[in-house]
């Protein structure tokens, strides 16, 4: 590619970049014990489709397939001290989990700066963790399997904040 085909790629992908910018909403979903890269791989598309703020790991691995190439475009923090960071950031944290403080998910008005807080594949989100969020949701079940994978779960969750909030015109908020 010579450098003026280089010089007009780099400004359709920054104009592109600046246009998604634009349109995020202050949410973050945060993964802070991963087990499964293919989870966060899936939770990063997600979190592109819904076009959220930023997606905060403890470690920046994921599954690239899982992500369908979304993760150039995400913003995605590492940290291992996620309390801190949330914080700093000025994040509501919502602890996604099946726990006797829960509330289900169509009961709750989620704060616009909500931090949507996974818990771990296996044994779920221990409750010192649970006790140090602000809120706790839970997506009711029906069927014969307990739990839903975290990805889906993140998923219902984000697409539920979203229908709150891009319901109402971005200038309102
Ligand atoms: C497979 S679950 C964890 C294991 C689960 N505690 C169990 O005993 O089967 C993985 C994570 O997905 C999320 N999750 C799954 N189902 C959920 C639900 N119905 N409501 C809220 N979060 C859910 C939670 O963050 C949970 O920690």
């Amino acid at each position: 590619m010579n450098n003026k085909d280089k010089k007009f790629w780099n400004e359709r992908r920054q104009k592109l970049k600046d246009d998604i910018e634009s349109k995020r909403l202050n949410c973050a979903v945060a993964i802070p014990e991963a087990k499964f890269v293919e989870n966060v791989g899936g939770i990063i598309r997600t979190a592109n489709a819904f076009l959220i703020k930023e997606i905060i790991l403890d470690q920046n691995v994921y599954n690239k397939a899982a992500t369908a190439g979304t993760a150039a475009w995400e913003n995605i923090q590492v940290t291992k001290n996620l309390f801190e960071y949330i914080k700093q950031n000025n994040y509501i944290s919502v602890a996604l989990e099946q726990h006797p403080r829960s509330v289900p998910l169509w009961d709750f008005k989620f704060p616009i700066n909500s931090v949507i807080i996974t818990g771990h594949e296996v044994q779920g989100m221990s409750d010192e963790m649970v006790e140090q969020c602000d809120h706790v949701i839970e997506i009711p079940q029906y069927g014969l399997v307990e739990s839903l994978n975290v990805s889906t779960a993140t998923s219902i969750a984000l697409y539920e904040y979203c229908r709150q909030y891009r319901r109402i015109p971005k200038d309102s908020i």
